[in-house]
């Protein structure tokens, strides 16, 4: 058998990417070793994005996005007992985030990579790929009837998440891991309620940090900082809603409850391996790079990283010249550099850390000060939140 671009993972990343190959005429196989029900239902992130948005809106994937995606022009900084707003519009000359869930972006890349013909196989099992120095590597896998396929291809994409089987194939020593984990995780859960906000609200307390946010008019998401080897068994939803009251309690302010349908906790983690290149082996997304959530950035990388892919495996192939593939892993990372400052710094000015003393409680309090009253603090975050722009 044989394809151009061998994907490997249906996440946003891959599925993302053989749309943009196949607007340029190329053609790709994606391999996905969970169900199609399973990618669809994988509650994650829920944040696009300015510059995210409009690709979607660029290559035809945003119908759904304009009718049911929710505006947002700005966040709430909670810190001291007082919410303060930032306004995006106002600091960044109109640009917005756009509240719409990563389970409805797959779905919408799903089904349009199958109405547009696209080749796209779940539940393989058996992943491999091999010969990524030569010009024809191969990716095996065993179908969900069981059997066993060689695909040859001119590029393989390595989009197959932090655990993916694709980091791992580069030989040791060729890469370069920077990394960073944080003495915390998130408890995240999805409430049938609608949203007692009607932007993020992002809140700093001596109990831990706390996020608001929402995925529909009629479903909150709301996450809680919590010990990094807590298990969700302890945490009943009374206890949960409880740690939230407390958190988000104001003056004047209810926090509305509903059933929760979904909770899960997840480690918090900084991570860039580098370079996002091995011969024919081009790696995008959480294969390559994780950030902590509290900047809203990992699926917006992803997107980003597949855009410029996408731009150089076209010219690859129309031209034959490799200068774009040769720039990407560099192209990529200084994006991927700035979103892990901006997730790093977001991370640490607004969650308690076990090991800081009065003294950096006090310089975290004096930060978050500085970000609600000064303009060009508000700026700097607001530009970042928003998106940088792309190169
Ligand atoms: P993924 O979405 O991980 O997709 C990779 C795909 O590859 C998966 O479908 C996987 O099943 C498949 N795969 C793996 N191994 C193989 C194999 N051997 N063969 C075939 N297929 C394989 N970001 C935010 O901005 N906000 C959030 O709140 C947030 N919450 C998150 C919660 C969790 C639990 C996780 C894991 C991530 C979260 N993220 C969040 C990050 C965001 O969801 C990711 O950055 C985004 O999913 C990256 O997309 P991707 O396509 O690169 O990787
Ligand atoms: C989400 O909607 O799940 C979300 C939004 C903003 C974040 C993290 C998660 O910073």
């Amino acid at each position: 058998m044989r394809t151009q671009v061998g994907i490997v993972g249906a996440g946003p990343a891959g599925l993302l990417l053989s749309h943009l190959l196949a607007l340029r005429g190329i053609d790709s196989l994606v391999v996905e070793d969970r169900s199609r029900a399973y990618c669809e239902a994988r509650q994650r992130a829920g944040l696009l994005e300015d510059g995210t948005v409009k690709l979607l809106r660029e290559v035809d994937l945003a119908q759904r996005l304009d009718a049911e995606g929710l505006e947002h022009g700005g966040i709430y900084l909670q810190f001291a007992g007082e919410r303060h707003h930032l306004d995006f519009r106002d600091l960044t000359g109109g640009r917005t985030v756009t509240i719409y869930a990563q389970t409805e972006i797959v779905k919408d890349l799903i089904a349009r990579r199958l109405a547009d013909g696209g080749a796209l196989e779940f539940e393989i099992s058996g992943t491999a790929v091999a010969g990524l120095t030569t010009d024809r590597p191969v990716l095996s896998y065993t179908t969900a009837g069981g059997e066993r396929r060689e695909v040859v291809c001119d590029a393989i994409a390595g989009c197959d998440g932090f655990h993916g089987i694709c980091r791992p194939s580069i030989p040791p020593g060729l890469l370069t891991v920077r990394d960073r984990d944080y003495p915390y995780a998130w408890l995240g859960i999805t409430a049938e309620v609608p949203p007692s906000t009607d932007e993020l609200i992002y809140n700093r307390h001596p109990d831990g940090f706390a996020l608001h946010t929402m995925r529909t008019p009629q479903v909150s998401r709301l996450y809680l900082q919590v010990p990094p080897d807590d298990r969700i068994e302890a945490w009943p939803d009374e206890r949960i809603w409880g740690a939230l009251q407390r958190r988000f309690a104001l003056p004047g302010w209810e926090l509305k409850e509903g059933p929760i349908f979904d909770k899960a906790i997840t480690p918090m983690r900084s991570f860039v391996s580098s370079p996002m290149r091995y011969g024919r082996l081009f790696l995008a997304g959480d294969a390559a790079h994780i950030v902590p959530p509290t900047g809203a950035k990992g699926l917006n990388l992803a997107v980003a990283d597949v855009r410029v892919l996408a731009a150089a495996l076209a010219e690859r192939c129309s031209t034959g010249s490799d200068e774009r593939l040769r720039a990407y892993s560099a192209t990529a990372l200084r994006r991927i550099w700035k979103a892990q400052r901006f997730s790093w710094w977001m991370t640490s000015m607004l969650h308690q850390f076990p090991e800081n003393n009065v003294y950096q409680r006090r310089l975290q309090l004096a930060e978050l000060d500085y970000v609600t009253s000064s303009r060009a603090a508000s700026t700097a975050l607001a530009e970042n939140y928003v998106g940088l722009p792309f190169e």
